[in-house]
């Protein structure tokens, strides 16, 4: 029996032009490149220019994604945008960048998952086209979170950056695509621990923007257990494994949590994709970003098992397993 699988058929991804090195940091808060190098495995991130917003951003890596896809802008039904850092409280960003592709038919909306936001409106899209609603979908992650650090915070500010990515998903019969598509999806969260990473500010809270804090350490501690709880979700569901993935393309968080997950696991190094050193944290972006990455060099081919994770504010944990 032929079912209705999502299926990628391109990823583009973007980063502002503007590199801001670790030393540079290092001039302005008490830090040095090697207690960040060391820590984090982040070497640089991308700031976005005066006036450039998470639209624009999201913007090119959607185009990218399409020319990638050999689709144009109107062959999209459905834009789902996961941003924390949208350019206006409302209306949502994806919504802004529909009407810059000049879409006019279908939907568009944002999706807040912090850090996980990538897999959230991965699986929310797979499950929208495995209805039938739509036919073609722009799962983006787009982030400007240089607009909300305290850049007097070293604890913080050394962490993130800013970036896009995005992915065409296309919902096809399994008849024509075999095995290829979305797999599984398993996504969690535990509102418990929102105050360990949160912003402080917001416009029902206190009317601004804010910034964002995190008890570092917390967040590491509770970050490795959650990535493979899911991840165990995601080979018990499919019988996949550790020895059966090609790619395992976790968020670009800190290089040590991806380390020890992928040993925890028992995922081997060369199977693990890591871009954290060029472009920090960027939150929901980081996955597409990871992703474009290893797809444009060669490395993720067509028929490859590709595992992905993230894990963030909330805390909102996921895991998806595509057959690309
Ligand atoms: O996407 C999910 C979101 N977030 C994360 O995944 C982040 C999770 N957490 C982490 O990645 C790590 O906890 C950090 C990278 C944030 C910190 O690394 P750590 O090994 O947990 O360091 P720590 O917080 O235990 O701090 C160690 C020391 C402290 O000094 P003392 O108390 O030992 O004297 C900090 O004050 O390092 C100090 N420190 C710094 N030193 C130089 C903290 N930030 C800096 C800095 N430069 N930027």
């Amino acid at each position: 029996m032929s079912v209705i699988k999502s299926v990628v058929r391109g990823v583009g991804s973007y980063l502002p032009e503007r590199v801001l090195t670790n030393s540079e940091l290092a001039r302005s808060v008490d830090t040095s490149d090697e207690w960040i190098v060391q820590r984090t495995g982040i070497r640089e991130r991308h700031i976005a220019a005066t006036g450039e917003l998470t639209s624009d951003l999201a913007r090119h890596a959607a185009t990218r994604a399409l020319a990638d896809a050999g689709l144009v802008a109107g062959d999209i039904d459905l834009i789902i945008l996961a941003t924390s850092t949208p350019d206006q409280t409302f209306p949502a960003t994806a919504a802004t960048v529909q009407a810059q592709l000049g879409i006019t038919q279908g939907a568009a909306f944002d999706l807040q998952a912090v850090c996980s936001g990538f897999v959230f409106a991965l699986a929310t899209a797979d499950a929208h086209l495995r209805t039938g609603s739509f036919k073609r979908a722009l799962v983006i992650g787009a982030e400007t979170f240089s607009r909300i650090l305290d850049w007097e915070d070293r604890g913080t500010c050394v962490l993130f950056g800013d970036g896009a990515g995005a992915v065409v998903l296309e919902a096809c019969d399994s008849a024509e695509v075999g095995e290829r598509g979305i797999l599984t999806t398993h996504l969690r969260s535990d509102g418990r621990h929102r105050s360990k990473l949160f912003v402080d500010g917001g416009p029902s809270s206190t009317q601004t923007v804010g910034h964002l804090r995190m008890e570092g350490r917390e967040v590491f501690k509770h970050a490795v257990g959650m990535i493979t709880d899911v991840i165990e979700d995601a080979f018990a569901a499919t019988g996949a494994s550790a020895d059966t993935i090609d790619w395992f393309v976790p968020h670009q968080a800190n290089r040590r949590i991806i380390d020890a997950s992928a040993q925890k696991l028992g995922i081997a190094p060369s199977k693990v994709v890591t871009t954290v050193d060029l472009h920090g944290n960027t939150s929901a972006a980081s996955i597409p970003l990871a992703l474009d990455t290893a797809h444009k060099d060669g490395r993720i081919k067509s028929g490859d098992l590709v595992l992905l994770e993230a894990m963030g504010g909330g805390f909102t944990w996921g895991s998806a397993l595509i057959r690309w």
